[in-house]
Formats: structure tokens, sequence, C-alpha cells
């Protein structure tokens, strides 16, 4: 298929996995993952740590390589492009990082217009550390996350809530087809928690773009998402919507038995 014409994401799946699988050395983080997104779907992965969600979310952003069986991400098998085409396809998936990856002594406005650089070259990218560049969309993104008024500001005097909307931001502005976001959650209190959940569902609803996130936080995935993805040791053990997700499939993640069980929950 045309490279190009993959990409629009209408076409073809966001996201197909066939028996992927992801090793490092003796652990087996991965393996025999089956798994088709579609395009605007609003996916979470759940499960305890060291379960494999970010590991998924690796080979999902194309920055780990299955050792097992095929990921493809939007039409493409990354592991047969050439570079730049390569990049392309990377340019279309924005991800919101557990640890945020903000430069902490920059204006936010850096941070913001650093989901540009896949888009600029280098003497742009250069040239706006000393003038920014394409103010007016940093702002309307940090606009769209409720802080406009903190352009100018210090990273490092935002609160930690803040720092995740600046994070969002910077993906708006990559404008990418479909947002990850690795536990956007972990390190907020309920009230900021529960204001960035909805701000991540908006925008998908908004913009049609196909949010993926991993969460500890059962009770947000299946108030905010509309198909949940469980993961344990590695494997899913079950993968349904929201509103099919049972004392079973929770079992299934979480309880001592866990193979009777996610049988039971696989049937
Ligand atoms: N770069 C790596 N090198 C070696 N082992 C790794 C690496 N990344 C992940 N693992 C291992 O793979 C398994 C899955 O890890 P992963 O980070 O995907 O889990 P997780 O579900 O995201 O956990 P958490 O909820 O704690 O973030 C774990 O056993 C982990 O130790
Ligand atoms: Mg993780």
């Amino acid at each position: 298929m045309d490279g190009i014409r993959a990409m629009d994401g209408m076409r073809v799946p966001i996201f197909e996995l066939e028996g992927a699988g992801c090793r490092f050395g003796g652990t087996e983080a991965l393996a025999g993952v089956q798994l088709r997104i579609g395009p605007g779907e609003r996916v979470a992965l759940v499960g305890q740590s060291g379960a494999g969600k970010s590991t998924l979310l690796g080979l999902l952003n194309g920055s780990i390589a299955p050792t097992a069986g095929r990921v493809r991400i939007l039409g493409q098998d990354l592991r047969r492009l050439g570079r730049s085409r390569r990049r392309r396809v990377q340019r279309q998936v924005g991800m919101i990082y557990q640890q945020l990856h903000l430069t902490e002594n920059l204006r936010v406005i850096h941070n913001v217009n650093g989901g540009r650089l896949g888009h600029w070259p280098l003497w742009k990218a250069i040239a706006s550390l000393v003038w920014p560049l394409e103010v007016a969309a940093a702002a309307r993104a940090l606009e769209r996350v409720g802080i406009a008024e903190k352009l100018y500001e210090r990273t490092d005097r935002l609160s930690g809530g803040q720092q995740q909307r600046v994070a969002i931001a910077r993906v708006l502005v990559q404008d990418p087809a479909v947002i990850l976001a690795d536990e956007p959650i972990s390190s907020l209190d309920p009230t900021r928690s529960r204001a960035v959940m909805d701000l991540l569902r908006d925008l998908s609803l908004e913009t049609g773009k196909t949010l993926v996130a991993s969460l500890h936080d059962v009770d947000f995935a299946r108030s905010h998402f509309e198909r949940l993805i469980g993961l344990r040791r590695g494997r899913v053990v079950f993968d349904r919507a929201a509103a099919a997700v049972d004392d079973a499939c929770l079992a299934a993640l979480y309880g001592e038995d866990s193979e009777a069980e996610s049988e039971r929950a696989n049937d």
C-alpha cells in the first residue's frame, strides 16, 4: 500500500499487532499480543506494575521494536522503512510520558514548541530558543488546556497538574493522529487527576484523535475510555468494551489465581 495514503488513518487501523512480543534479556515483557485499534478509539491499558503497559506503548510509538511478531503503525511496519519515512510515521504518534520530559528551567512556550521539533529544520529549532516562533499556535494549545496565562512562565514554577497540561499542549501542537499517554495522572491528586482525564477524553472526542493510555486507576479507565485492555505478566487477559469489564475481568488482572481467572474472563 502507498505510504501516504496509508497514513491518513481512515483506510487502515491505527495500530495492528500480530503475535507481538518483547523480550528484554531474560524478561518476557510482552508475549503473543493480538490487537487492532481503529481511528478515534479511546483505549485504556490496565494491569499491575510490571504487567507490560509501558512496553506496549513503546511498541505503539515505535520506540521499542518487537522481538517477536509484527507491529503496524498506520499500516506501516517500521522495520521495513528507511529513517525519514519511519520518522514521518512516528510524528503521527504523540506521546505523553509518565515522567513528563519537560525542560524545567525553560519557559513554558519552549516546552510546548518542543512538539514541533519533528516538523522543524534544525535552524528553526535553535532560532526559536532565542526568539520563540509560532507563538500563536503554542498560545492556542495552552488556552485549550486551560493555562493560557503561563506562556512565558518558567516551567519549574508550575504545579504538577499545570506541568501535565504543558505536556498535553506540546502534543497538541505536534498535531498527531494518535495520542499515547503513559500513566498521565500518576503524580496528581484526585481533583487534578479528574481534570486531566476529562481534558484527554474531550480532546479525543473533539478532534477524533485516537487515545491510548495506561492507567492504574480502573475506575477512571472505565469512566473515560470505551475499551479496556487488561495486561498481566505480559499477556492480554481481556480486551473488551468498558461497560463489559466485570469483576471476573478484574480478578483476572489482580487476583491470586491468574491462570484460572484469565481463562474465565476470556470466555
Ligand atoms: N528496558 C528494559 N530493560 C529490561 N527490562 C525491562 C525494560 N523495560 C521493561 N522491562 C521489564 O518488562 C516488564 C514490563 O515492564 P513495563 O514497564 O512495561 O510494565 P508496566 O506495566 O508499565 O509497569 P508500571 O505500572 O510499573 O509502569 C517488567 O518486568 C520490567 O522490569
Ligand atoms: Mg509503566
